[in-house]
């Protein structure tokens, strides 16, 4: 161990956020490492070529910049080895595929992300896995879904668009008794507000696309794993080529220095807004594990070291049919807010939320979903758009 990381093992996590990954004085004491832009790596003599004792051998496998990232995500998330992928949900395609068979049978919580649904209900069905869905909510009672083929189990928490908790802890120690491996999608919390290795999951994967790059111009993927599942992880990203590229590893890199303070912020304003939306007699009901009203508080409370600004909130309806144009007005009156996908970024946006896609669990009632991602913007600005979108929908109302 250097100097420098000898200094850094035992500094807090926003400081390691701030200088793991890379040591200045490997590079000229330059504070941030090269981009290295490589597919050919050269070796000294044919021996060499055949045993390589060289730390790089090919641009696949790692540059400095690569292994940058990688190293200061293995800090992060207190994991043996993590690799680079070229999307949030190719991270999550690859981790399932790295550790399912035909023949297997995953437990996967029904608030999880639509396209990871989806890949489970396409290629791994055709792969002839068979994906069950279960509650997130129904702690305990999970334990009677696993069979002597259970391999997996794949959690979110919170789940997307709906934000419902899982008993992470929990579920990771029944599926440890029973056999099988965890792997979680962290996207939403990161490392820093909930450190999932630390709970009892094997894999913990990222989309790094959005907190970690921060500015709505990257994508990337992390999967992470512990000591025992690192390897064949490592060997499936070898058999699929898989490698990420050094100037998205670099920016994600530079995202992870600053992301303390933004996901701070996010957190803040997020939370100032969840209890803004409370108050409103026009809004049935806030969707934001950090209020004491909502179902999976307690658990998010007692594993969780801060939130997401990533949160949902249902506008008053209740009739289908009109619910949609409801939620159409409100979105459409946004003007600080942009319409679009993805989230993570300097930016808000808002999302009009499809809940049908859910097999286990009920979708929340009473009008139609609308997902908030708060951004870095003025609390008061953000607000005053809101307000906007409830004043269209007053109008609508007539
Ligand atoms: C929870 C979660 N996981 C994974 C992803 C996929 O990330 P990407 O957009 O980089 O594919 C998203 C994207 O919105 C997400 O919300």
């Amino acid at each position: 161990m250097s100097e420098n990381e000898d200094w850094l093992a035992k500094a807090g996590a926003q400081t390691r956020l701030c200088h793991s990954g890379y040591d200045p004085d490997s590079f000229h004491g330059f504070v941030n490492p090269p981009i290295v832009r490589a597919s050919t790596v050269l070796f000294p003599n044919a021996r060499s070529m055949e045993a390589p004792t060289q730390k790089y051998t090919y641009g696949t496998r790692g540059t400095p910049t690569t292994n940058a990232l990688c190293a200061a995500i293995d800090d992060f998330e207190g994991s043996a080895g993590t690799i680079l992928l070229p999307s949030g949900l190719a991270a999550v395609t690859v981790a399932l595929l790295a550790y399912v068979s035909p023949g297997d049978h995953v437990l996967m919580v029904d608030s999880v992300y639509e396209p990871t649904r989806h890949f489970c209900n396409t290629m791994l069905k055709r792969m002839k896995v068979e994906v069950e869905y279960f509650d997130p909510a129904m702690g305990e009672a999970v334990e009677s879904l696993f069979r002597p083929n259970t391999r997996l189990v794949h959690l979110e928490a919170p789940g997307s668009n709906t934000f419902e908790m899982v008993d992470v802890p929990l579920v990771a120690e029944i599926a440890h008794r029973h056999g099988a491996m965890v792997t979680m999608d962290n996207t939403w919390a990161t490392a820093l507000y909930f450190k999932a290795l630390d709970f009892g999951v094997d894999v913990s994967i990222h989309a790094v696309t959005k907190y970690p790059s921060g500015h709505a111009d990257v994508l990337m993927g992390t999967v992470s794993a512990n000591a025992a599942h690192w390897r064949q992880l490592k060997e499936a990203n070898g058999a699929l080529g898989l490698c990420g590229s050094p100037e998205d590893s670099y920016m994600i890199l530079r995202g992870l220095r600053s992301m303390g303070v933004r996901m701070a912020h996010h957190d803040r304003s997020a939370r100032a807004v969840a209890a803004w939306l409370e108050t409103r007699p026009d809004a049935a009901r806030v969707l934001h594990p950090a209020l004491e009203s909502f179902p999976g508080h307690a658990i998010w409370k007692r594993d969780f070291k801060g939130a997401g600004g990533l949160f949902s909130f249902v506008l008053k309806g209740g009739e289908p049919d009109a619910d949609k144009a409801l939620g159409s007005a409100f979105v459409d009156a946004l003007r600080l807010f942009g319409l679009g996908w993805s989230w993570g970024g300097y930016e808000s946006l808002a999302v009009l939320v499809n809940t049908q896609d859910r097999t286990v669990c009920q979708a929340p009632g009473g009008g139609p979903v609308i997902r908030l991602q708060i951004g870095l913007e003025d609390v008061e600005d953000i607000i005053a758009d809101l307000e906007r979108g409830f004043a269209a929908v007053k109008a609508l109302r007539g």
